[in-house]
């Protein structure tokens, strides 16, 4: 039986990670994968981190499986910090999910069980896995355009014309809260209040993919969008993620926060999307939760938390604004000082799919094949390794 089955198409950003694993050329540089690293390279677990473990270590008293929703102090926390009083919290129905990834596909099962016929709107280009995730779950995708054609900027107008002239009432919109990925280039807050006012004008639902909050301007600054959008729609849905902002990537801790319209509603929407979750992995895991729900629940761990997280958001900034140097010192003739103007892990740096092949080929150096690098994979030490490689690349 199994014979007849085809190879599958390797993942197109963990397929990379396997390959720079297999490269074996000692100054190879990895800028795929959005995990960050410090600047040594490695991907550090923060000191609050660890500190929440060892409580929890002591504490913990049973491995005895959470309820279907997860644990309800992380699901508190959770929605405080995302919504924090922009909602009441009797209207949100929330579920603790295997990381962004699960929380993405609860939303994806519950639309496609629940609002049948929704189409679900992505951003192009947007991660490639919000496609997969989507049409796994049964439910279609539509695009609309994010990009202008010079790739430097945010084609709003673009994206509204699409959305009113094919989105239809009912279809769901799929927005990065902050540092979109793969492009690093956000709404402004007017911006995020016409977005908000067209899907409101339109019938359609806001679902907004959270996965890097705090790594933009900062923890309230990343939330400017989800704010504008819950002035003008009384439902929209939230997918979290801890795994970059808590750096608990391989714990898998995310969230579903749905926001409902009434307190009835949100309580069968919950009922809902704990269906979804039983028949799918029936419960969350509790360790990673309850690490995020220590933190955040400490007043001490929690400011140890932002300044950790500051420091990550501020290396990055600052090795963006290197890099942006070092291409100008190389005198390739390309001027790079747009990437001054993304935010986040992610920069789109305009380079081609066969810059980016030579790339790999040649100098060992790693990019997903849309020209995305992960700027917090630049270190002191690659730096002029890879702008040199990167002018190279650009003149062959
Ligand atoms: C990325 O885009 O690199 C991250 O979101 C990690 C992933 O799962 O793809």
């Amino acid at each position: 039986m199994f014979e007849s089955i085809a190879l599958a198409a390797p993942d197109p950003i963990l397929g990379l990670t396997d390959a720079f694993r297999a490269d074996a050329r000692p100054e190879k540089i990895n800028l795929t994968i959005g995990v960050y690293r410090d600047a040594e390279g490695q991907t550090p677990i923060l000191e609050c981190v660890k500190a929440a473990e060892r409580l929890l270590l002591e504490s913990e008293k049973t491995k005895g499986y959470l309820g279907i929703e997860g644990l309800p102090e992380f699901l508190r926390l959770a929605s405080d910090l995302a919504l924090g009083d922009l909602v009441p919290a009797s209207r949100v129905a929330a579920v603790q999910t295997p990381g962004g990834t699960g929380a993405l596909k609860v939303a994806g099962d519950f639309l496609a069980a629940n609002l049948r016929g929704s189409r679900v709107w992505t951003s192009t280009p947007t991660w490639p896995n919000h496609t997969s995730v989507f049409e796994t779950a049964g439910v279609a995708t539509e695009s609309y355009p994010y990009l202008s054609a010079d790739r430097k900027s945010l084609d709003l107008s673009g994206m509204l014309e699409t959305l009113e002239r094919d989105g239809r009432i009912g279809d769901v919109v799929c927005l990065h809260a902050c540092c979109h990925n793969p492009t690093g280039i956000d709404p402004t807050r007017q911006q995020w209040a016409e977005i908000a006012e067209l899907l409101a004008s339109r019938g359609m639902l806001p679902l907004i993919d959270f996965a890097y909050h705090g790594f933009g301007e900062g923890l309230l600054e990343d939330r400017v969008g989800i704010q504008e959008i819950s002035k003008q729609h009384q439902e929209f849905m939230v997918c979290s993620s801890y795994s970059k902002n808590f750096g608990l990537y391989s714990e898998r801790v995310g969230a579903l926060l749905s926001v409902c319209s009434t307190d009835q509603a949100a309580t069968h929407v919950s009922s809902r999307l704990k269906q979804s979750v039983r028949s799918n992995y029936s419960n969350p895991p509790r360790h990673g939760g309850a690490i995020v729900a220590t933190i955040l629940g400490s007043s001490e761990l929690r400011s140890q938390w932002e300044q950790e997280l500051a420091a990550m958001r501020g290396r990055i900034h600052e090795m963006r604004t290197r890099f942006v140097e070092g291409m100008a010192s190389t005198n390739c003739g390309v001027d790079y000082s747009f990437l001054l103007d993304q935010r986040g892990m992610f920069s789109f740096s305009g380079l081609n799919a066969m810059q980016v092949d030579w790339l790999r080929s040649e100098r060992g150096i790693y990019i997903v094949g849309s020209g995305r690098i992960n700027v917090a994979g630049i270190t002191p030490s690659n730096l002029s390794i890879l702008t040199a490689a990167i002018a190279e690349a650009t003149s062959v």
